[in-house]
């Protein structure tokens, strides 16, 4: 048993981080033989793909997935859950409230649990005392060793944990059983040593670990040789990417080299504004083939509360960077994420946060409350607002943010887009969705050989969250 710890979590230490690659022992070929599997992902893309691996070492064990897609069916049901605010928390825990009823009746039911919450010291503790179904824990460093914490699970007869506090390796060639047959997630960073102050994440992830380049690019060249249209590049905070290298490779490097593979659609989040570089912003408006959309948090318009969050930047500053990108790369997208309520934010510090968005805005904004994640320092900060001011101050936030969606979405009528094209949506079968260069979702009536293409779509609507269009042409250019 492994448990974890977060004073080890929040160090970090010299230590060269190395790469090893994944081994299967074929030994454990036949582990899930005759059994189905069913992996529900809380939380953001570094989860989603994840359990892209997951799923994919659960199948070499002999997992099936399952046909109808309901976790009531299943011999193993896997939670990678999410600790980002207490909402993912809870709802994790509601799915185990549902998997201990499960298990009472189906009495083979393999139940595991993984992700950002295995990394907490207090959600250990509580599946040991009030969870004790729960077969198996493993945390975001151990990902790799599934199919071995499985096999000990099953051979022990008692819950096994296994969750490092401090992250390992890199490990490459973990396999992958992709979602989506024309757009890939591809990590280039794990872990974030940012600490601002409200986020768990340099708790949970560990610390900053660049995947080397071209493990990277012969990843995408892959993917390209798959014929898939789209990689995402991903990590907590991408920009820092080479950081940890002993030579001179950075973000704006590596985004040329991908660009260069002529893969069609590059994208990469999440930035974080302190590192973004006039080198990157350069490559990103040379480059046809990545995307201009760029996810820039802000989290706040004050600078007495960005301080507080610990996010090393003013409003000025972050300005200054926006309106750089905005001028050099032609019709870029800006998304962002927003707190509300964090500990101490007065009114006058919201307002600022409402000039902001009349300055940026924003295609796109991710709005939360502040949520205290234990062991981080704004958790320990004092709180006196009311949550129905801060409920009221992420409505009259919202308000705004949509209004600008729907105003931008409105200046593209009439304008003929790039869209690389999903699939029917679910209103019917002859609309098809897709998104545009710069992120937006659009619906339009189109036949499935436009499926996994990207196509040419004049838009004819617009509304807050989506585009209606008509299909126009093959791809120009
Ligand atoms: N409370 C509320 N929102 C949070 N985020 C991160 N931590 C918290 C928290 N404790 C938001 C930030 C971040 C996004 C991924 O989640 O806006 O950018
Ligand atoms: Fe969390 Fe992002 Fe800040 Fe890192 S940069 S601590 S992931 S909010």
């Amino acid at each position: 048993m492994l448990l974890p710890n977060y004073q080890e979590a929040k160090k970090r230490t010299h230590r060269d981080v190395e790469i090893d690659h994944y081994q299967f022992d074929p030994a454990l070929s036949h582990l899930g033989d005759g059994k189905t599997y069913y992996v529900k992902t809380y939380g953001c893309q570094m989860n989603e793909h994840d359990s892209e691996n997951i799923r994919a070492m659960l199948e070499q064990l002999g997992f099936q997935p399952l046909p109808d897609d309901d976790y009531e069916n299943a011999d193993l049901v896997l939670l990678n859950t999410c600790s980002i605010r207490e909402n993912a928390h809870n709802k994790a825990f509601g799915m185990l409230g549902r998997l201990k009823h499960l298990k009472a009746k189906k009495k083979d039911l393999i139940v595991g649990l993984c992700g950002c919450m295995a990394q907490e010291e207090g959600v250990v503790q509580e599946i040991m005392k009030r969870y004790r179904f729960v077969n198996f824990v493993f945390g975001t460093h151990n990902l790799h060793r599934l199919p071995f914490i499985l096999k000990d699970a099953l051979d022990a007869h008692q819950q096994n944990i296994e969750v490092f506090s401090e992250e390992g390796n890199i490990i490459e060639d973990v396999p992958v059983k992709r979602d989506h047959p024309y757009k890939a997630y591809v990590n280039i960073i794990y872990g974030c040593d940012k600490f601002c102050t409200y986020c768990i994440v340099p708790y949970t992830r560990g610390k900053q670990r660049s995947r080397r380049p071209l493990d990277i690019i012969h990843e995408v060249e892959q993917l390209v040789a798959d014929g898939y249209q789209e990689v995402t590049l991903l990590g907590q905070n991408v920009n820092a990417y080479g950081k940890d290298f002993d030579f001179e490779y950075r973000m704006e490097n590596l985004l040329e080299d991908v660009a260069k593979t002529n893969i069609p659609r590059v994208r990469f989040m999440t930035s974080h504004p302190w590192d973004f570089t006039d080198g990157m912003i350069d490559v990103i408006a040379k480059y046809e083939n990545i995307m201009p959309s760029i996810h820039l948090p802000v989290q706040s318009g004050s600078d007495r509360i960005l301080k507080l969050m610990g996010r090393r930047y003013t409003k000025e500053k972050y300005l200054t960077l926006f309106h750089k990108m905005k001028e050099r790369i032609p019709r870029l997208a800006v998304s962002t994420d927003i707190i509300v309520g964090f500990p101490g934010e007065t009114e006058e510090d919201f307002e600022e946060t409402m000039k902001l968005i009349e300055t940026c805005q924003f295609d796109n904004a991710f709005t939360f409350i502040f949520s205290p994640r234990e062991g981080t320092p704004a958790a320990k900060m004092k709180d006196e607002t009311l949550l129905s001011v801060k409920e009221d101050r992420l409505h009259r936030l919202n308000e705004r943010v949509n209004h600008y969606f729907l105003k931008n979405n409105q200046k593209m009528v009439g304008s003929i887009v790039p869209v690389l094209v999903d699939g029917y949506n679910q209103s019917g079968k002859t609309s098809l969705f897709g998104y545009t260069d710069t992120n937006k979702l659009i619906n339009f009536d189109g036949d499935a050989s436009l499926i996994g293409k990207i196509v040419m779509v004049k838009v004819t609507n617009a509304k807050t969250w989506s585009l209606d269009g008509e299909y126009e042409s093959e791809r120009v250019g």
